[in-house]
């Protein structure tokens, strides 16, 4: 973690990437970058389509934006999907999107593979649909071995339902007898949450104009640069993420020293 392994408090991120990778940082310094992928049916409506049609153009942004961040050399993206929350919308929308992910899932598992993508889950995705449950383990594991880009999609996905979740571990390590209360550090909650193998997160994207995190990444986001764009999802691409990291080499990152 960026602020506990003690590296030299750096002017720019970029500098402070650098320091985390001895050396390795590509130009812009994000290793993680996530994103709120958030207006697809304000973009509908603005074209009087239904929203279906602005969630199926936000699949298209999906495939563009990790393709851009496989060649701009990013460890990590992180893409808020569908949160725990999104169950209180219309049925017939909640079914929409499930099958738009089904469809995303099967179509473009080839891709990962050829493009080393490995792809991950956040969230309590073993809710969803036992046909979808089986069909996203079995991309994860065939995907396991890839050593590029990791792609996470975060799916039944909430902060506040992660770091319950977490807890609910150390609690039961600490009923064993397999951790002792008093010794519960910090890196134990990152082990236990459902980004424990991923890299700190640098970059926060939320777009649409929106400006609130929704449940995501409360923990995690504690040091992370948050941007805010107006572009609606569907119309996000690979040129709207370099802006975001270039936005992002320019930040001047301190994690409370000076
Ligand atoms: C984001 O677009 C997609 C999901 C939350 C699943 P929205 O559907 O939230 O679009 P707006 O915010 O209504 O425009
Ligand atoms: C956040 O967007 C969730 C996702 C992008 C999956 P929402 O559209 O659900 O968030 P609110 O309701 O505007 O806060
Ligand atoms: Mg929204």
């Amino acid at each position: 973690m960026i602020f506990r392994s003690g590296p030299k408090l750096s002017k720019t991120a970029q500098e402070a990437a650098a320091h985390l990778h001895a050396g390795g940082a590509l130009d812009h310094g994000v290793r993680h970058a996530a994103i709120i992928m958030d207006g697809n049916g304000r973009w509908a409506s603005k074209r009087g389509v239904p929203r279906f049609i602005g969630h199926k153009q936000g699949v298209e942004a999906v495939r563009a934006t990790v393709r851009a961040a496989r060649d701009l050399g990013l460890e990590a993206l992180t893409l808020y999907a569908f949160s725990s929350e999104n169950w209180k919308r219309p049925e017939d929308e909640v079914a929409d999107l499930m099958g738009l992910l089904r469809h995303f899932i099967r179509a473009d598992v080839d891709e990962f593979i050829a493009n080393d993508v490995r792809l991950k889950i956040i969230g309590n995705y073993k809710a969803l649909a036992p046909d979808l449950v089986e069909m996203i383990d079995d991309v994860v594991n065939r995907t396991a071995h890839n050593s590029g880009t990791t792609l996470a999609i975060a799916l039944n996905y909430g902060a506040q339902d992660e770091l319950l979740r977490a807890v609910q571990t150390l609690a039961r390590s600490a009923a064993t007898g397999e951790i002792d209360p008093a010794e519960i550090q910090i890196t134990h909650i990152d082990a236990a949450l459902d980004t424990a193998d991923m890299p700190p997160l640098d970059l926060l994207i939320r777009t649409s104009g929106e400006q609130r995190l929704s449940n995501f990444l409360l923990w995690q986001a504690a040091y992370s640069e948050l941007y805010f764009t107006d572009i609606l999802w569907p119309d996000f691409d690979g040129a709207a993420l370099k802006a975001a990291l270039e936005a992002f080499s320019s930040r001047e990152r301190r994690f409370g020293g000076r």
